[in-house]
């Protein structure tokens, strides 16, 4: 995240000498991004956090692709996804090309028995049902309904979940996920005429520090394989850190609208960017305002990015047939828009209560077995008049 944060306690310099109590030194360790040119959080450990006791196995994680080229628009049932007791087991890749990874969760328990580390991709999580806490080894955040947590590749968590009615959209990406750029200035501020700024995000307030030896299981993904890694010190035994690399939550009601006398394009919705997607959310506004606008949007065609729509709540506009947990995947080279008598039936209405996240890839999506076992296959027809 592009500003500083520092919790718990740091030496006066970088890279000198810092004692604990007893006299012994602690064990700094960079924690950085692209090499040494991007984000990085300066920490430091009560314990090396290189002992690695033994490395146990691993399993294949990869999504299981069942259409590699895809143009057909599909509509996927994402609460038909089955509720699993372990976070893990219950991630479900329903769509994935070479830069990112879409899944939907319905974990019902906290990740009692292991930590966990994405060691290739930042994840971002959107709270659809569920409330409880992220612990990281950076420190803890609260989340509830409407959060995006953005989690930086690398960071060691677990999640707590306060009940067992949990759904989770959860982003992989390989590229690092940023606010987006024209938003903020050429020092990393966001701007006056940003949709959120940096009161909105909620940074770890809460670090745990456990000076423990032992065994500790780190259940680690890479390269789409997840390495069951035993560590022989406590993985949370940071003491402070500084830097700007970290896990952070904004929730998407925390969004302002951008709108405007005629239909605002999906640009205003954007949230985060990478370089390879964008994520925008579609949060409740007041209509445009021209006594002659139409509300719902024109058709369009996304030719060079594919369409992905995951609909949270309210009623939204431009569909008859959609709920809560679907998700609308519109590819690319084709164009899409809204169903018919949409458009009719938005004119002189003044408000939308719709609350939808959007993910728009720059390279094609591949619909995974899980996918197609909760896809609506007739979807594409959907525009058709009688
Ligand atoms: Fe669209």
């Amino acid at each position: 995240m592009p500003f500083y944060h520092k919790l718990g306690e740091i030496p006066h310099k970088r890279h000198t000498i810092f004692r604990k109590s007893n006299g012994e030194l602690y064990y700094e360790q960079l924690f950085g991004t692209i090499g040494f040119d991007g984000m990085s959080t300066n920490m430091y450990h009560v314990h090396r956090p290189t002992q690695v006791k033994n490395i146990l196995g691993k399993k294949d994680v990869a999504p299981r692709v069942s259409i590699k080229n895809n143009i057909q628009s599909y509509r996927l049932h994402g609460f038909k996804i089955k509720p699993e007791h372990d976070y893990l087991d219950s991630r479900k890749p329903v769509l994935t090309n070479s830069d990112c990874t879409i899944i939907l969760a319905a974990p019902k328990e906290s990740t009692a028995s292991y930590f966990y580390k994405n060691a290739d991709a930042d994840e971002m999580i959107f709270i659809h049902r569920g409330s409880g806490k992220l612990r990281s080894h950076l420190g803890n955040l609260d989340f509830k309904y409407g959060d995006y947590l953005i989690i930086p590749r690398g960071t060691i968590y677990k999640i707590d979940f306060d009940t067992e009615d949990n759904r989770l959209f959860i982003v992989e990406s390989h590229r690092p996920i940023y606010t987006p750029k024209r938003y903020r200035n050429w020092f990393g501020q966001l701007l006056e005429h940003a949709p959120f700024c940096e009161r909105d995000i909620r940074r770890p307030y809460e670090l745990e520090t456990n000076d423990e030896k032992g065994s500790f299981l780190m259940k680690i993904k890479k390269q789409n394989e997840l390495f069951d890694m035993e560590y022989a010190t406590h993985p949370f035994d940071v003491v402070g850190y500084d830097g700007f690399n970290y896990p952070y939550a904004l929730s998407i009601h925390d969004f302002e609208p951008i709108t405007g006398r005629v239909h605002q394009p999906p640009p205003v919705h954007q949230t985060f960017e990478t370089d390879a997607f964008v994520v925008c959310s579609f949060v409740p506004r007041l209509y445009d305002y021209h006594p002659q606008a139409i509300p719902a949007p024109y058709n369009h065609s996304n030719i060079d990015s594919d369409e992905v729509l995951y609909y949270v709540d309210g009623d939204f506009m431009s569909r008859n047939d959609i709920d809560a947990g679907h998700i609308s995947l519109h590819p690319a080279g084709i164009p899409h828009g809204p169903h018919p008598g949409a458009a009719e039936r938005s004119i002189g209405k003044e408000k939308t209560d719709e609350l939808a996240v959007m993910v728009d890839t720059f390279k094609p999506l591949q619909l995974t077995e899980e996918a197609m076992a909760i896809a609506d296959d007739s979807y594409y027809q959907s525009w058709l008049e009688d």
